[in-house]
């Protein structure tokens, strides 16, 4: 059962948009929720390391706030740059920063010279794939797990 309500907050938070650093592992699992992913987390650092994927993060008081990861070799030969792990955590979701998280993105997979990127999303995340189509994303199809591939050009930006 709620109680009365108290007061309200309104909060400016402040983050840093960077890559993913070693010492930030452990805090991408965002408290144990994304533990059975720590393989995924770590082989995707090692692709990091080797050029092959960016793990953008936004870093607020240490913990990543939100983050986009980027595969800049699944579709290369197309030039096509792989957008997913797109997340910002619960309580901060509808801010903003999803916004500006994905607008970096966008910005460093054209500058390492993609003309467009790629971003899978269930069918049923409908907040998602309006979240995308409000960024000038446009669906071009599915894959094969029922998910909606959408896309969006680069040059632009
Ligand atoms: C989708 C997601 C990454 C967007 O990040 P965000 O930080 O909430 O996004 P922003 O605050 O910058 O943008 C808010 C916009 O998304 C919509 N939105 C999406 N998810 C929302 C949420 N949970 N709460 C409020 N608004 C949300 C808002 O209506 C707003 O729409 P508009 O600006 O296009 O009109 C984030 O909501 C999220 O992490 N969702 C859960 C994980 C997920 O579904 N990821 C996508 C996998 S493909």
């Amino acid at each position: 059962m709620h109680g009365p309500e108290l007061g309200r907050i309104e909060a400016t938070i402040r983050a840093k948009i960077r890559p993913c650093q070693k010492e930030d592992l452990p805090a991408l699992e965002w408290m144990g929720l994304y533990r059975p992913d720590r393989h995924i987390i770590r082989e995707t650092f090692e692709m990091q390391q080797r050029g092959e994927a960016l793990m953008l993060l936004a870093v607020s008081a240490d913990f990543p706030i939100a983050q986009v990861w980027i595969d800049f070799a699944r579709k290369r030969a197309e030039q096509v740059a792989v957008l997913w792990a797109i997340r910002t955590f619960f309580p901060l979701q509808g801010a903003g920063i999803g916004r500006q998280m994905m607008h970096a993105a966008e910005r460093v997979a054209r500058h390492r010279g993609f003309h467009s990127a790629q971003l899978k999303v269930d069918a049923d995340n409908d907040r998602a794939s309006s979240f995308y189509r409000n960024r000038g994303w446009r669906p071009i199809g599915w894959d094969e797990h029922g998910r909606r591939v959408m896309t969006k050009e680069l040059n632009g930006l």
